[in-house]
């Protein structure tokens, strides 16, 4: 690249950012529509802080592959929620040390020893369909699901722990992207009052961690960047965010999904005839894999695809410490750069709009997708999303035919992450 050919950055020209901020929570096409007019990377003023937004594969490849030059960021709201141990809001060396004691949970040993309690939870919620008189709101029992997965499955809690865990959790939640102002009575207020309940909970896990479930002694040996074993204050930080980075995500994955398989049955069709030649349950030890690319290419593409056109994470960001190019653009020093995957995965040829999993299996597919993030900080916990995701699938379509009520808003909210309005009312076909 000569330097010739490098360009400044467009901008929109706000300098307070209130009403871009204002537009971002209520537009979910804001983005779009700044890129269509300044192109993949622009900048703009949210509430005084200079954030540059970007979008394209090139884009992203560019801003992941320079780590030197950036380092992690996440809104104030956020970082106060989460905490100054949390890894999330490390860097450096201190960032590095932490992951790899968190990785611990999530190596190939530990996603098989979480399989047999994953497959019971699928089975369970097929009962409780099954069963049902009413009609049940699919995307509230994903929720339940994916943070029994973290909360029983993982962190080893039970009964009514991990209920009172859900409650404050729920609230903690709301205000994850709020105004970071905690005056009596605002969202924010109360997430930070069950903040410090969720810390003495999970402190109490650390404690006595219950024998024989969960994956907690896995973390035996975790040790800090210096090599002295972390603090149990600075654990339960790490374990706060596992339930924030690995609850809404996977459960907006489920409903998302299976909102695309009930809304196009011409795909579900398509789908069964893989489904319907897969063993369920798998055995525990083969869960891993018994349903995997090699195994299940349709069950991929549909995840792939659901992945690219809502993705659970609409963003994610990073801070630039020095200046660094980005697709042709400088961006400048001390700049919050949001990478937008919601835009991005829309961008670029035609039929984008459409929902049509078998794209990914087409050999002229190139799409590049970032659903996980990328580089240093990419989602530790992916294996047991893709774990997760593909073993309730499999498990509902191996035993039940869904299909959804009429007369519900089955359109997206998208904040934190996207899921159906209505909470996805279905009933069983019999
Ligand atoms: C479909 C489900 C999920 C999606 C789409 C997702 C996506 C992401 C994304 C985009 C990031 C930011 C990566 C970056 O900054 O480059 C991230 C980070 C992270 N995720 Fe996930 N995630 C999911 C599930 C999970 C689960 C189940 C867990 C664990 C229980 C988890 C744990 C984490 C952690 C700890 C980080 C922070 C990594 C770091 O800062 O070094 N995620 N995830």
């Amino acid at each position: 690249m000569t330097e010739s050919t490098l360009r400044s950055i467009p901008t929109t020209g706000a300098i307070t950012g209130v009403l871009e901020a204002l537009a971002f929570f209520r537009d979910p096409t804001f983005a779009k529509r700044r890129f269509d007019r300044f192109g993949n990377v622009f900048e703009t003023s949210m509430l005084g802080q200079r954030m540059v937004f970007i979008q394209g594969s090139k884009a992203i490849a560019d801003l992941l592959s320079n780590p030197e030059s950036t380092e992690g960021w996440w809104p104030e709201s956020v970082q106060q929620l989460l905490g100054s141990h949390s890894l999330a809001n490390r860097n450096g060396e201190a960032h590095k040390a932490r992951r790899r004691v968190i990785a611990q949970l999530f190596s190939s040993s530990a996603l098989q020893r979480y399989s047999a309690g994953i497959i019971n939870l699928v089975d369970e919620l097929g009962l409780e369909l099954k069963n049902a008189k009413t009609p049940l709101p699919l995307a509230e029992r994903m929720r339940s699901f994916a943070f029994s997965v973290i909360a029983t499955t993982v962190l080893g809690m039970e009964g009514n722990d991990r209920d009172s865990l859900f409650y404050d959790f729920e609230i903690w939640t709301r205000a994850l992207f709020s105004i970071p102002i905690a005056l009596p009575g605002t969202s924010f207020k109360k997430a930070l009052k069950a903040r410090k309940r969720l810390l003495e909970k999970l402190q109490g896990v650390l404690a006595q961690p219950v024998n024989g479930k969960g994956g907690l002694d896995l973390l035996a040996g975790g040790l800090d960047e210096a090599g002295i074993p972390l603090t149990d204050e600075d654990l339960r930080e790490q374990l706060l965010l596992l339930l924030f980075a690995g609850y809404e995500t996977t459960a907006s994955a489920l409903s998302c999904l299976m909102r695309e398989l009930l809304l196009n049955p011409a795909v579900e069709a398509w789908l069964r005839e893989e489904i319907d030649h897969l063993d369920w349950p798998p055995i525990p030890e083969d869960a891993t894999t018994a349903y995997d690319i090699a195994n299940a290419p349709k069950l991929d593409a549909l995840v792939n695809e659901v992945m690219r056109l809502t993705p659970p994470v609409g963003g994610f960001f990073r801070r630039t410490k020095q200046a660094l190019v980005i697709d042709d653009i400088v961006v400048p020093k001390n700049r919050v750069v949001q990478v937008a995957l919601a835009a991005s995965n829309g961008h670029g040829i035609s039929d984008l709009e459409i929902f049509r999993p078998q794209r990914h299996l087409e050999s002229k597919c190139s799409l590049n997708l970032f659903p996980f993030g990328g580089g240093e900080r990419v989602c530790l916990g992916k294996s047991l999303a893709e774990l997760e995701i593909r073993l309730m699938v499999v498990g509902l379509l191996r035993k039940l035919h869904l299909v959804v009520i009429n007369d519900q808003d089955l359109s997206l909210r998208q904040l934190p992450s996207p899921f159906p309005r209505d909470g996805l009312l279905v009933r069983v076909q019999a």
